[in-house]
């Protein structure tokens, strides 16, 4: 009989925690649509306790985003479990997802806990999460590493506290695939109303297990798999949905009956929406979704695949929503391709946005022959995940002069909160002159903390998508910048990061001053 494989997706909450992937809420709203159109059951919007910007994406996500379920991690304490209901209050479909760390290593110095007391604050965590909602997941943190006997205790009396969904975490990614299958039909087989819930496996990839590991637990039995876009999460990442759904669907003769209710043409559009949203981009041999996950450079290969795909090709392309032709626009094609573009990205959009998308598409068409695909989709995020944001720093000018025979020296003329500003500098590059002349014309000190820049399409005129991570005192922030000038897409992009840097800080002040006066 046909059963179905869970997919609980934790790209906002497990994977946002990750350096270098935060979102704004209108990025992982963005997401979160996206995530429903790819037909997740599950999406795990945050952790509603953790921050306001948590609690609000939740919010908005539970308000927006319907036919999915929508879930908050919460630590089993009644307040996390107040907020996360709070925050999902409006969601067609709720969850709560509860956890404590059942290892030793765990209760003993990070908890400071008896095993009693986990196991009491576990069950009255549950039971008071179901007040709120009838789908109540609890996890044991660092199940791999806990005592088997406990483990056992611990989800048999969860379960009668009300949990419905029973999470086994390899929370530190030490599991072999063999162990972890083991544990599994274990606690199948040892927990006597294990019947009562669906039983679920949260893996990390830290010796690069995460995938093995999920796809052993569905053979022993465990029906829901928690999993990232790209793989993305805390350290290594987490268990990549892309490749756990690809192989459920890819290898009926291992999985059976086992079936995923996962849109998996819709699988590459969601990777790509994850890559611009966060600047990150996947390694190019990435399974699924990398650029050359489907290209076939050799002679034998491309011999073999023309002859017959299946010869190299364990997966059609198409099965993935992998393009595999790049639209070419011109001027004139543009308005009506740039619609379908938008709709098909699922980015809600007037009439207003459209024609402010369609000038900057004809200033690009003017400065390059041939626009992408690629282009047309980095230009609509370039626009519309900054339209609207509070930007405090605007470049009015900049001017770079540079050669192999002179020292590189940049003049910016910007303005800050609306007072004019103008500043000179040196550089060992045109990019370096140009960030030091903005460092200098603001008088701030950030710490660049990553800087990459990418050609999208393979030619000398290419637009270039850059990406920067900096950190302005203690706020760490990510921003991108695309143009066909190299130096124009990483001042950009730097600007970007400095901004929601500055807009972070300004948050962080004003939420603290709120604190000590006591009006929050
Ligand atoms: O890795 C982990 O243990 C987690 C839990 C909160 C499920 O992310
Ligand atoms: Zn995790």
């Amino acid at each position: 009989m046909a059963e179905k494989v869970y997919i609980f997706d934790t790209t906002l909450r497990d994977g946002e925690q990750a350096p270098g992937f935060s979102m704004t809420t209108e990025e992982k709203l963005q997401m979160a649509h996206q995530l429903a159109r790819l037909k997740v059951d599950i999406i795990e919007a945050g952790f509603a306790a953790a921050s306001k910007g948590d609690y609000s994406a939740i919010r908005l996500i539970s308000e927006e985003v319907k036919g999915v379920t929508v879930c908050s991690l919460a630590r089993a304490v009644e307040k996390d479990i107040e907020i996360a209901a709070s925050a999902l209050e409006p969601a067609e479909r709720k969850r709560i997802h509860t956890f404590i760390a059942t290892s030793e290593i765990h209760m003993k110095y990070k908890l400071k806990m008896s095993p009693e007391d986990v196991l009491e604050r576990a069950k009255k965590a549950v039971s008071f999460a179901r007040n709120f909602t009838d789908d109540v997941e609890f996890s044991c943190e660092d199940a791999t590493r806990s005592q088997r006997d406990f483990l056992y205790k611990i989800i048999e009396e969860t379960i009668k506290a009300g949990a419905t969904v029973i999470n086994i975490p390899d929370t530190v990614g030490y599991a072999m695939p063999e162990e972890f299958g083991d544990l599994i039909e274990n606690i199948m087989n040892n927990v006597p109303n294990i019947d009562k819930v669906i039983l679920s496996v949260h893996c990390h990839d830290d010796l690069g297990l995460a995938t093995a590991n999920s796809l052993t637990a569905v053979l022993h039995g465990a029906r829901q798999i928690e999993c990232t876009i790209n793989g993305i999460g805390e350290r290594a990442g987490n268990a990549s949905l892309e490749e756990v759904v690809m192989a459920i669907k890819t290898r009926k003769d291992i999985f059976k009956d086992l079936y995923t209710d996962v849109n998996t043409k819709e699988i590459y559009k969601t990777s790509r929406l994850l890559c611009r949203i966060t600047g990150s981009f996947v390694q190019p041999n990435k399974a699924i979704v990398g650029d050359n996950a489907f290209a076939h450079e050799s002679g034998i290969h491309q011999h073999g695949v023309l002859s017959h795909p299946l010869t190299y090709e364990i997966i059609n392309p198409e099965d993935v929503g992998f393009p595999m032709s790049r639209i070419v626009l011109g001027k004139h094609s543009g308005r009506h391709a740039l619609r379908k573009k938008l709709e098909e990205m699922g980015v809600r959009f007037t009439e207003e946005d459209l024609d402010r998308i369609f000038e900057k598409f004809k200033a690009l068409a003017d400065k390059k022959k041939e626009v992408y695909d690629e282009d047309i989709e980095a230009l609509i995020y370039e626009d519309f995940f900054k339209t609207g944001e509070e930007e405090p720093v605007k470049v009015i000018h900049f001017q770079v002069q540079s050669g192999d025979a002179i020292v590189p020296t940049a003049t910016v003329k910007l303005e800050y909160k609306g007072e004019e500003r103008t500043a000179t500098s040196t550089g060992n590059g045109p990019v370096d002159a140009t960030i030091k002349a903005i460092i200098k014309a603001l008088d701030i000190k950030p710490r660049l903390l990553d800087y990459s820049i990418k050609a999208l399409t393979p030619d000398t005129e290419a637009m270039a998508e850059a990406r920067v991570v900096l950190e302005l005192g203690e706020v760490k922030a990510s921003g991108r910048g695309t143009d066909t000038d190299v130096i124009k897409a990483s001042v950009d992009a730097f600007v970007d990061a400095l901004n929601r840097a500055i807009v972070r800080k300004e948050y962080i002040i004003k939420r603290n001053m709120a604190k000590r006066e006591g009006t929050v």
